[in-house]
């Protein structure tokens, strides 16, 4: 059974929710890399952006994400982006079991309504978009990242079911794969 998890997919899918709740179910440990970003650098992931630029953060998230790929009977929430970077979904793929979460537009806009840490999401005055903008900035973005997100191992769609029932279904993929040959 593979024991480096690694989930994927849109902000506000629920991968750090999820996550936790895998490993717990799992008996793994488990790795937020946003959180460790901030840990680590002293500053929100907002203020990186503002400051440093996203080619910077990218950089950055990788050498995190390379920090994670000797890691053992852990579940790790990525950013959003980092599957997008070629070499990161490269060591993720070939490293780890990959779980993409997949949500439809709508229900990201109305779980991303109230985000502040999310600069992607925000308009030029650094204010999150609303309503038919946010909605609009969300599907272009999926638009582009939804075919890299779909190279993952597994596509879990999570739009009406419970969460419960989403880490079972992961549980027993991640299980069956193990009894796959390579
Ligand atoms: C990003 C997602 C964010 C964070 C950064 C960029 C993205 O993580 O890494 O704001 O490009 O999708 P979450 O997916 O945890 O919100």
């Amino acid at each position: 059974m593979p024991t480096l998890i690694y989930l994927i997919g849109f902000m506000g899918s629920g991968k750090t929710t999820l996550g936790q709740i895998l490993a717990n179910v799992l008996g793994f440990d488990f790795v937020d890399l946003d959180a460790v970003f901030e840990e680590r650098t002293g500053r929100s992931i907002a203020v990186y952006f503002a400051e440093s630029g996203e080619e910077a953060f990218r950089a950055a998230e990788r050498l995190l994400v390379e920090e994670t790929v000797l890691m053992e009977k852990t579940v790790v929430a990525a950013g959003g982006g980092a599957f997008l970077v070629r070499e990161i979904r490269e060591l993720m793929l070939n490293r780890g079991f990959t779980v993409y979460l997949r949500l439809p537009v709508s229900v990201l806009a109305s779980r991303l309504r109230s985000s502040r840490n999310r600069p992607l999401l925000y308009d030029r005055n650094g204010v999150t978009l609303k309503g038919g903008a946010l909605h609009g900035r969300i599907e272009q973005l999926l638009e582009e990242r939804s075919p890299l997100y779909e190279q993952a191992h597994l596509i879990v769609d999570i739009d009406d079911q419970s969460i419960g029932r989403s880490v079972d279904r992961i549980v027993d993929e991640i299980q069956k794969s193990a009894n796959k040959p390579g």
